[in-house]
């Protein structure tokens, strides 16, 4: 098959077009910065240079694809004032205008954990958003992705272990709090892009592993020396005003404690439990090795 994927060689779309390549298909993977063609061509895809922004761009690198997976880049959390919104709704917006004029009939699109939510999602209505204008292309197939929290995520928590000897949220404590890798978001959309479902829309959440956040801070703690580490829960106020203190965009920042919040009271998740997948390889003891060498840098 012919497959495009936006996201570079980023967490996902990295372990995605190594795969497919090996699984023997024509990868063509979309970068914005041309110093990456080198490695995009190393791991045997072909590089598409070009930006996100420019729809006649990426309607060319989409011609001819027999399936693309279209991912929408993080937020710039350190840019003051930075409209997610905004930008996630221009971004879609190109992704359903490129679809249309180049043509392409099957399409997975990463979305969130907490799409389905109407309201206390913060941040995640952006993906909502996105689902929304997709849906509505008419003679293509979609798989809507909604990957639970990632690993990564985690090492938001480094300085809060170093400075005051303990993970900080207003989720945590004994929450239980599905989490996931990469590489098994990255098996499950390879899985998808390959296999013709025949169904118009579909939805398909990612998991690794449930934990509660105890047992997620002895995980890590073991991994960082600190077999005693432990996950505190703090207000809503507290969290905001403490990620304001690093320079994090307020309007952002209120965004994800507002989802946080719906994860700790589990309102965020409950839409993943009534159509729970089977739990991917990747544990977090595995990513572990992976949160202590940047800890110790
Ligand atoms: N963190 C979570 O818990 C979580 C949970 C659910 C869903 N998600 C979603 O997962 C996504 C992030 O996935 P990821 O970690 O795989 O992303 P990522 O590693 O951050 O990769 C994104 C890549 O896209 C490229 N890019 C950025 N802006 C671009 C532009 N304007 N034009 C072309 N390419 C551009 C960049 O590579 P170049 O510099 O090479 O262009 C970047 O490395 C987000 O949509 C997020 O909302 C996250």
């Amino acid at each position: 098959m012919k497959i495009t994927l936006t996201g570079s060689l980023g967490n996902i779309s990295k372990p995605l077009a190594i795969e497919l390549v090996q699984k023997g298909h024509t990868v063509t993977v979309i970068s914005s910065k041309a110093e990456r063609q080198k490695d995009i061509e190393a791991l045997g895809a072909k590089a598409a240079i070009g930006n996100l922004e420019d729809v006649p761009f990426l309607t060319s690198a989409f011609k001819g694809a027999d399936a693309i997976y279209t991912m929408i880049p993080p937020p710039h959390f350190g840019v003051p004032n930075f409209d997610l919104m905004e930008n996630w709704n221009k971004l879609v917006n190109n992704f359903a205008e490129a679809i249309q004029k180049s043509e392409v009939k099957r399409v997975v699109h990463l979305s969130s954990v907490g799409a389905d939510m109407t309201k206390n999602s913060g941040i995640i209505i952006g993906h909502r958003n996105a689902e929304f204008v997709l849906s509505k292309l008419q003679n293509v197939e979609i798989t809507f992705i909604r990957p639970v929290g990632f690993y990564y995520n985690l090492l938001l928590f480094i300085p809060a272990i170093k400075n005051r000897g303990s993970i900080a949220s207003n989720y945590g404590s004994d929450d239980l709090i599905p989490w996931v890798s990469p590489i098994d978001i990255a098996a499950t959309i390879s899985t998808e892009i390959i296999t013709s479902t025949l169904a118009h829309r579909k939805v398909l959440y990612v998991a690794s592993e449930e934990l509660t956040c105890n047992e997620v801070a002895s995980i890590l703690g073991a991994a960082i020396g600190k077999p005693d580490l432990k996950w505190d829960l703090i207000t809503n106020e507290q969290l905001q005003s403490a990620y304001e203190g690093f320079g994090m965009s307020k309007l952002l920042v209120a965004g994800l404690v507002e989802m946080q919040a719906s994860m700790h009271s589990g309102e965020f998740y409950r839409d993943y439990y009534l159509n729970k997948p089977e739990l991917g390889k990747v544990k977090l003891k595995d990513y572990a090795k992976e949160f202590a060498v940047v800890y110790n840098k």
